[in-house]
């Protein structure tokens, strides 16, 4: 049986991610803030109560997994570089561990400009978030780099606005203004990130995906 070390298993995409894990036949480690958050209960599921700017706590939750998958992310009152701090610790343990591989997620607000090709609308959102969020745009550009001279196998999957609707079990993989929507629902999202725990074509890449 595989094992996920997640992060950010409590928030609304990662509740799902875990339930469709377990589902799914693999073995959860979860840092989780407030394990009351957390419902589901599993044998396979183990909760690991912590911060993830703590480095004893994400070490304990990366030892033994195969594959680390973040879905954390800015909720009110994070410090300015949470992305970019938290996941240069949990590089580090992954080193430790012996862990060679990360699915991060991050926004469409974060370029990658191999592949992008933003139009009108893009650029209206992405200038809009600039001016709207700068430090959550500059700590998802900053979290790319870490991941970048990790020298870890990485995937960052990029989303649009996510909504709480039922999945829809169908959606686009794309590129920023390419074969892209505004929309997709985090279970939708939680099921790409899940594929991408065995598969490997976009290794080193950001998809956009969407309906
Ligand atoms: N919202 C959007 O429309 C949107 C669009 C595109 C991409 N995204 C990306 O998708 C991610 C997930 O979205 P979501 O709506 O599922 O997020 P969410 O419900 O706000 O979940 C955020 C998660 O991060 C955790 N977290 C925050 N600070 C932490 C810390 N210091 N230590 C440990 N955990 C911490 C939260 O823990 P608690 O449960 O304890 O608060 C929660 O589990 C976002 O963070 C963003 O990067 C979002």
């Amino acid at each position: 049986m595989k094992t996920i070390a997640v992060f950010g298993g409590s928030g609304r995409t990662g509740q799902h991610f875990i339930q469709q894990a377990l589902s799914q036949g693999y073995a959860i480690k979860a840092l989780v803030r407030n394990p009351a958050k957390l419902s589901l209960k599993d044998p396979h599921l183990e909760i690991i109560q912590g911060v993830v700017l703590d480095r004893m706590a994400i070490e304990k939750t990366v030892i033994g997994s195969s594959v680390v998958v973040s879905l954390f992310g800015h909720v009110k009152g994070s410090p300015a570089r949470l992305q970019t701090n938290g996941t240069s610790l949990i590089v580090d343990a992954m080193k430790k561990y012996e862990v060679d591989k990360i699915i991060s997620l991050s926004g469409g607000g974060l370029p990658f400009p191999e592949k992008d090709e933003p139009k009108f609308a893009d650029k209206l959102i992405r200038t809009i978030m600039r001016i709207a969020i700068p430090k959550v745009l500059d700590d998802a550009i900053e979290h790319h780099q870490v991941l970048v001279k990790s020298g870890l196998q990485w995937i960052i999957v990029r989303g649009p606005r996510l909504s709480n609707a039922a999945p829809k079990g169908s959606y686009r993989v794309g590129w920023v203004g390419v074969n892209a929507s505004t929309q997709i629902a985090r279970a939708d999202l939680a099921d790409f990130v899940l594929k991408q725990v065995e598969d490997d074509q976009f290794l080193y890449q950001m998809p956009f995906v969407s309906y």
